[in-house]
């Protein structure tokens, strides 16, 4: 659903049960083999929320638009790559997603700086992510925000009729 351009974006915060049926929506939305190596959802659809993507490890940036309305524009997903106490030291992206209608207004970029701050407090030292090789507005942001690629899976991914690869970044948190 399109909507107007925001006004203004309020502090990041953690996401709570009730965005379930937002963010399903911004999700299902902003659905593209861009990014997604899921297809495409397809009623009913499934919940957002569940036992593997608890609230817990979402981060929600709400916009204010012009008509004073407060709807999540984005939100990015910190989670524990393995549940091994020797990588318990490192985080991983694992979603992040932007409204159109909110793209190019620095949400993204203000969801990872929040989300290097929560990291940090969760007592990482490390945040890694995974990104399709064709995803070029995605690698320019995570090259602005300090991370290097450490990784590529070549042809890892069929997507829309072609063979794409997997990314592999990473960032040290003490930067
Ligand atoms: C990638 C995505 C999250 C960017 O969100 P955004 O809020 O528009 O990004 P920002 O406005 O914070 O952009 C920050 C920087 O990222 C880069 N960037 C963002 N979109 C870009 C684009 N379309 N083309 C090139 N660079 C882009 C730029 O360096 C930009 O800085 P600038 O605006 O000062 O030039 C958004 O396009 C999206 O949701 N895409 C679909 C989902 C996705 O790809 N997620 C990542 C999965 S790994």
């Amino acid at each position: 659903m399109s909507a107007p351009r925001f006004r203004s974006l309020r502090p990041v915060r953690p996401a709570v049960p009730e965005d379930q049926s937002a963010l399903g929506e911004l999700d299902r939305a902003t659905w593209s083999t861009l990014h997604a190596v899921q297809p495409r959802p397809q009623p009913p659809y499934g919940p957002f929320f569940d036992d593997r993507h608890p609230p817990a490890e979402f981060l929600v940036a709400d916009a204010v638009t012009g008509t004073g309305e407060v709807r999540p524009a984005g939100y990015i997903r910190l989670a524990r790559p393995t549940p091994l106490a020797c990588n318990a030291h490192v985080l991983q992206i694992q979603g992040l997603a932007v409204a159109d209608w909110a793209r190019r207004r620095g949400v993204a970029r203000t969801l990872l700086r929040a989300s290097f701050a929560e990291a940090r407090r969760l007592g990482a030292g490390r945040l890694t992510l995974r990104v399709l090789g064709h995803n070029t507005a995605a690698r320019a942001l995570y090259a602005a925000e300090g991370f290097a690629v450490e990784g590529v899976l070549p042809g890892e991914f069929f997507l829309g009729g072609r063979y794409v690869d997997d990314v592999l970044m990473g960032r040290p948190l003490t930067l």
